[in-house]
């Protein structure tokens, strides 16, 4: 098994950031689950699809093309919404899983950030975070980020955004917001994202010693 670096947490608390950062530390591939669900949702809209509509949506998670991760539209505000409707279903859910644990077994080692990872894609994870922040400071965060793309949003939409969001991947019986009990908690809300890269580091050489002597 490769070292698989597992960083979940909710939307814009710095799990993106850090899970990119720690790729190029480390020299591995980083995937950002969140875009497949994205991706699902842009191509079920661009085909005039219903996001209500479990089938369509299944039937597109199912034939994604990896190359649509590219497509810039999966990273806007409209694309986030849809991927947490997408998200919701559970055969969605499962259509995408074995794309993530092929990459998970990437060699020699993989980064994937998301929200069930070190839970569901890879609960074998040697090293997990979950990376928090208050929903003020993610909404802070997340409207900077839009707005530098262009997009006209006030902080106060993206703040209702992330409310509704948090309620809707945590709300269920199989959400995907479960926190590994193994997993180390990682709140960047008083952080810059190079204090919070710092801490995620300490925290993954920590579980990288433990996995290089395990009986140490
Ligand atoms: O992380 P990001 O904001 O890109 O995720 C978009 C949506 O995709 C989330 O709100 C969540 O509903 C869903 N998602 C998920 N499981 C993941 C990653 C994302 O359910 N592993």
């Amino acid at each position: 098994m490769g070292f698989i670096i597992a960083v979940d947490g909710p939307a814009a608390s710095g799990k993106g950031t850090i899970a990119t950062r720690l790729g190029a530390l480390y020299g591995y591939p980083v995937l950002d689950s969140g875009l497949l669900y994205r991706a699902v949702g842009v191509r079920l809209l661009a085909e005039g699809g219903d996001l209500g509509d479990v089938e369509a949506a299944t039937r597109v998670a199912r034939s994604l093309d990896p190359a649509t991760l590219e497509n810039p539209e999966v990273r806007t505000r409209q694309a986030g919404e849809a991927a947490s409707r997408v998200a919701a279903y559970s055969p969605v859910r499962q259509a995408l899983r074995d794309f993530q644990r092929a990459f998970a077994a990437r060699e020699p080692g993989a980064v994937i950030d998301g929200r069930d990872i070190g839970t569901v894609i890879a609960p074998q994870a040697p090293a997990k975070l979950y990376v928090t922040a208050t929903p003020e400071v993610r909404a802070d965060r997340r409207w900077k980020q839009l707005t530098a793309q262009g997009e006209a949003v006030t902080y106060e939409d993206i703040l209702a955004d992330i409310r509704v969001r948090d309620e809707r991947d945590s709300g269920r019986s199989d959400s995907p917001m479960v926190i590994a009990p193994d997993a180390a908690l990682l709140d960047t809300t008083q952080m810059d994202i190079d204090r919070a890269f710092d801490a995620a580091r300490r925290i993954v050489e920590t579980a990288r010693a433990r996995w290089d002597h395990p009986e140490g």
